[in-house]
């Protein structure tokens, strides 16, 4: 392992670097590449959104980071590097968490204390039968040496700090007995109880309701301010990710198509598929309000089979023939900071 400052290719604010990642899935019909050499990196304290229609391998990219995906899915290459900040007593380390056995040690003692996750439904990871206190203390206990009336206190300390009505109640009930809402304040709460660097939020309030999705977000936002973590924000609703984030990530079938800070991609989205899916975004006012998005023209291509060239190409309507259809394009930078994976 080599310390931050060794290290000429990363600025000490770095928190995770994601290069050129493939996690393929191996099937007896063929080989899905959920993540097909994705780059990006987050930095300490930065929320980055990560946008694009379903199948893209949002998901996939989140589980790689956390190493749980499921087989027969397999990270075969790139780099997960992972910048650990110095605390008291240790030195600042770079782990390529590409290289962890996903069962071993290592990989435990950051998973859920340093890289946690909270997902769209609660229920993939809160127990049905355990109460919610001892799914927290379990969390904690399990990163930290504390007694288990220390680590319930935290446990109550942190149902408080989320929100949940009646903590030193609340901490008693099962999942089942808690409102949607409530159970994901509660794995927010056990996601954040050993306050992570970096929290995964793959879809955590697509299954609110508004108003508690609004407070859940705003919570998210309140506790990001609090503890400085960063947070991954995973999401199909452009409108969370205008208000959430300060970099934009945008994937199409495994690889990344455009990354920009939220205002460029905004205000000046470079690649076509970009610019489609913001044009997918209901106007208020407009009769479309109430339906869902308007999708963009074609489908995902079957994951099995990779368009040539572009992967964007056939559903472009910008396409140039005998280019898009035959090479694929690289990353480059348009303006600082501002990546495109596209020849236009
Ligand atoms: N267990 C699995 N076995 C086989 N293929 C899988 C598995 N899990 C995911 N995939 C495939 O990997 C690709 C990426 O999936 P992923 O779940 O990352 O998409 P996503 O961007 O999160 O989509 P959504 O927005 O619907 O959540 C898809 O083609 C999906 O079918
Ligand atoms: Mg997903």
């Amino acid at each position: 392992m080599m310390s931050i400052k060794s290290s000429p290719m990363t600025n000490q604010d770095t928190l995770i670097q994601v290069k050129n990642l493939k996690t393929y899935f191996r099937l007896d019909e063929g080989t899905v590449r959920a993540v097909d050499g994705a780059d990006f990196e987050i930095k300490h304290g930065q929320t980055i959104g990560i946008v694009g229609e379903s199948g893209c391998g949002k998901s996939i990219t989140a589980r790689s980071i956390m190493r749980i995906v499921a087989k027969p899915g397999k990270i075969v290459g790139g780099n997960i590097l992972f910048h650990r900040k110095a605390k008291e007593g240790t030195a600042a380390e770079t782990i390529d968490l590409t290289s962890l056995d996903p069962y071993g040690d290592e990989i435990r003692r950051i998973r859920g204390a340093e890289i946690s996750m909270v997902f769209q439904e609660p229920m993939t990871s809160l127990s049905p039968v355990h109460t919610i206190g001892n799914q927290i203390g379990e969390v904690i206990s399990l990163h930290q040496r504390v007694s288990p009336a220390i680590a319930r206190a935290r446990g109550i300390e942190m149902l408080d700090l989320v929100g949940m009505p009646h903590p030193n109640r609340t901490i008693d009930r099962y999942p089942h007995e808690l409102s949607g809402g409530m159970r994901q304040r509660a794995m927010i709460a056990m996601a954040l109880s050993c306050r992570p660097s970096l929290l995964i939020a793959d879809e955590p309030t697509t299954a609110l309701d508004v108003t508690t999705e609004a407070q859940i977000l705003s919570l998210m936002r309140q506790l990001q301010n609090d503890f400085g973590m960063a947070i991954m924000f995973i999401t199909h609703n452009l409108g969370v990710v205008a208000q959430m984030t300060q970099q934009v990530v945008v994937m199409y079938m495994g690889k990344v198509v455009e990354s920009a800070n939220v205002d460029a991609l905004f205000y000046e989205p470079r690649h076509p598929y970009t610019q489609a899916l913001l044009q997918s975004i209901p106007r208020f006012g407009k009769r479309r309000e109430r339906k869902r998005l308007a999708s963009i023209k074609g489908t995902v291509p079957d994951p099995y089979a990779i368009p040539r060239g572009c992967a964007f190409h056939p559903r472009c309507a910008q396409m140039i023939r005998g280019v898009c259809d035959a090479d694929a394009p690289k990353m480059i930078e348009v303006t600082p900071g501002h990546w495109v994976r596209c020849v236009l």
